[in-house]
């Protein structure tokens, strides 16, 4: 792939600390046809305004730690194009949690709503784990069923863009609920009954309005939508069942 390179303009929408507010800042820059957003950031940074501040790690999609609004959609700054983006590039912190400072955003709630769900294989046998002794086969078939749900990369980018998350704080979201399933159809695991009585509720699994778009935004296709429905269709089973008892 040629190196073309052409000059670009990025408007920065960051959280000033000092001021308290969110301040405009503009920069030019040169982006080639591999440069992404967060390699502009980097460079801004090393040669404009050192106090810029945004999060990274992996730089490969992996560590979601780069997530935030660019050309107004969710996106991860690492595997985003700045060639590929409008020629009036804006970047902005993702809107759902609060700003620390700069493009930097608060993930204690989105962590809470992760752990609410117990994203970790429950066993009945709390000896077991200090026993190893068992093995737990799974077929292709049971592995599959969860695999698609366990790519979370935990960027955050779902809940931006939920449009109940946005209005509802109390909504445990799609990122939360797409790990619910994740881990009630893993075969290993027996916490089923458990999350399902918790998500049961208006801010639970009937608290999405299928808009979808957290699925559209996902980096990692996950489906988050999918997941919820595929939950209320196991909550609704759960129910019937345990009517019969
Ligand atoms: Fe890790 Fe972007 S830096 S996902």
């Amino acid at each position: 792939m040629g190196q073309e390179s052409k000059k670009v303009r990025i408007n920065v929408n960051l959280f000033d600390i000092e001021g308290e507010k969110f301040v405009n800042k503009e920069f030019a820059i040169t982006a080639t046809n591999l440069t992404t957003v967060l390699d502009a950031l980097i460079h801004i940074k090393e040669t404009h305004d050192p106090e810029l501040s945004f999060r990274y790690s992996c730089r490969m999609g992996i560590c979601g730690s780069c997530a935030m609004v660019i050309d107004g959609k969710p996106r991860l700054a690492c595997e985003t194009l700045v060639t590929e983006m409008s020629s009036n590039l804006t970047v902005a912190p993702i809107m759902v949690q609060p700003t620390l400072k700069g493009l930097v955003t608060d993930f204690d709630d989105f962590f809470e709503k992760h752990k609410s769900v117990m994203p970790w294989l429950v066993r009945n046998d709390q000896k077991e784990k200090y026993d190893a002794k068992n093995l737990y086969p799974q077929t292709d078939i049971q592995r599959d069923t969860y695999l698609p749900f366990a790519e979370c990369i935990k960027c955050g980018l779902c809940l931006d863009a939920c449009p109940v998350e946005n209005t509802n704080k109390d909504f445990v979201g799609p990122q939360a609920l797409a790990q619910a399933y994740h881990y009630i159809t893993d075969s290993r695991d027996q916490g089923k009954a458990v999350r399902l009585e918790k998500l049961d509720t208006l801010d639970g699994i009937w608290g999405c309005e299928f808009s979808g778009s957290c699925s559209k935004v996902c980096p990692k296709s996950v489906d988050p939508a999918l997941a919820i429905q595929l939950l209320k269709s196991e909550v609704a089973k759960y129910r019937l069942s345990g009517s019969k008892k």
